[in-house]
């Protein structure tokens, strides 16, 4: 027993002697630290829904437990309605779209079984660590071999990735992107990406389907998502889409996770039987509580509401205001406010492990609640301080941030 125990003392020994030790933070909920690290963009966790939405939630029989997987007894009313609703939201028609438990075990599951024996598979390097482990259970390349990455956002990039695939003689290339990056902050140009993709996949003879991680942009540049707007505006998109994987922890402000088909029913194929068949993490699972389902369904209406638009809107202003005001400030060599962020996550880059960690404390002290992301989360040497601005965050509370970063230096 103590060799096991020894090794794993060793692991942690390493990651504290590098800055690189995780551990549970304290609690923010009730302390008087103002929210720049939450995934709650729109301040949705904590809203009060409108009654006719609250009705909906009362009138079920069961808020709690869903008692089963949804293949036993866990498929409830609830879990159906709440599908149908996003099914029609993003594809016009029901029947298209599959809870799971998180966004996690969303795309545990969609890339663990859509990627097949001999199917190539190419991923952006900063896909999240869902993605990458989805992949490692699935058969592609005769069983989680290595993906090939791309870098960040890069079409070129990309590009040449499927021609690689093809040229080592793969058929099929299935191909992973986020909508928006849940540490760089960056938005991805999902059409240029996506037609890049498919103009290489015919150079070079191999069909390529995407799976999109929404995580970050569900309901957080409008109601929907940032894929959905892609597939509708035209142009050819839709068909190369297998998937969108979308979350309710973050802009929705509740749990859980939905995969989209954009093409369901289609040569009377559907993504969804495909996944009730062979999702482990649906399969095996205990279904989402019908109560949660109930809260997500009244978050997504209220979302595509225009009160949901007002958020949003409050959202841009004090993002354009933090990049406005932190843009200016006076940080320390070589420590920079991370461009090409329009959205709510932003970053101060430190490039150093250490420093992320100590400038994350002072500004914790300072009674502004941030984090230090570091590596492995985070190549070396792109460490950050990961700020993320709120519909509730106010002009006081911002402008108190800045200063409180910069007098890091004073
Ligand atoms: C890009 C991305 N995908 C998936 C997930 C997992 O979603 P969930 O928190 O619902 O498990 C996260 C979580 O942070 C994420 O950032």
């Amino acid at each position: 027993m103590s060799s096991f125990r020894n090794r794993m003392a060793a692991s942690l020994l390493h990651r504290s002697s590098n800055s690189t030790l995780r551990s549970l933070p304290t609690p923010s909920t009730n302390s008087n630290m103002v929210d720049f690290l939450s995934n709650d963009y729109l301040g949705m966790s904590t809203l009060s829904l409108p009654q006719t939405i609250n009705d909906r939630h009362a009138n079920i029989s069961r808020t709690h437990g869903s008692t089963g997987s949804r293949l036993l007894s866990g498929n409830t009313p609830s879990h159906i309605s709440l599908e149908s609703l996003i099914s029609t939201l993003h594809t016009s028609s029901p029947g298209n779209a599959l809870l799971f438990n998180s966004g996690y075990a969303a795309n545990l599951g969609a890339f663990g079984c859509i990627p097949r024996d001999g199917d190539g598979v190419v991923m952006d390097e900063e896909c999240h660590n869902s993605m990458f482990t989805g992949y490692k259970l699935s058969r592609a390349r005769g069983g989680g071999g290595e993906v090939r990455t791309f870098k960040h956002n890069c079409r070129d990039g990309l590009g040449e990735a499927v021609r690689r695939e093809g040229g080592e003689g793969r058929a099929s290339v299935v191909v992973g992107l986020e909508s928006y990056y849940s540490m760089s902050g960056e938005a991805a140009d999902l059409r240029g990406l996506m037609e890049e993709g498919v103009k290489a996949g015919e150079e070079a003879g191999v069909e390529v389907g995407f799976i999109v991680d929404e995580a970050h942009g569900t309901g957080t540049f409008t109601g929907r998502s940032p894929l959905t707007e892609v597939v509708e505006e035209g142009g050819g998109m839709r068909e190369h889409v297998l998937c969108g994987v979308q979350t309710f922890g973050k802009s929705v402000g509740c749990h859980g996770g939905a995969v989209v088909d954009y093409n369901g029913g289609e040569n009377g194929s559907s993504v969804v039987e495909y996944l009730v068949n062979y999702a482990r993490p649906l399969v095996y699972s205990t279904s989402l509580p019908p109560g949660e389902c109930e809260r997500v369904f009244g978050c997504l209406e209220y979302l595509n509401s225009p009160p949901g638009e007002e958020r949003r809107e409050r959202l841009r202003g004090n993002v354009a205001y933090f990049r406005d005001v932190m843009g200016g400030a006076k940080l320390g060599e070589g420590v920079r406010v991370k461009g090409g962020a329009d959205g709510p996550i932003q970053a101060i880059m430190t490039s150093g492990a250490e420093l992320s960690v100590r400038l994350a404390e002072w500004v914790r002290e300072g009674g502004y609640d941030v984090m230090a992301i570091r590596a492995p989360t985070v190549k070396e040497g792109e460490e950050r301080i990961r700020i993320v601005v709120h519909e509730f965050n106010t002009r006081e509370e911002i402008l108190g941030l800045t200063r409180r970063v910069e007098a890091f230096w004073d």
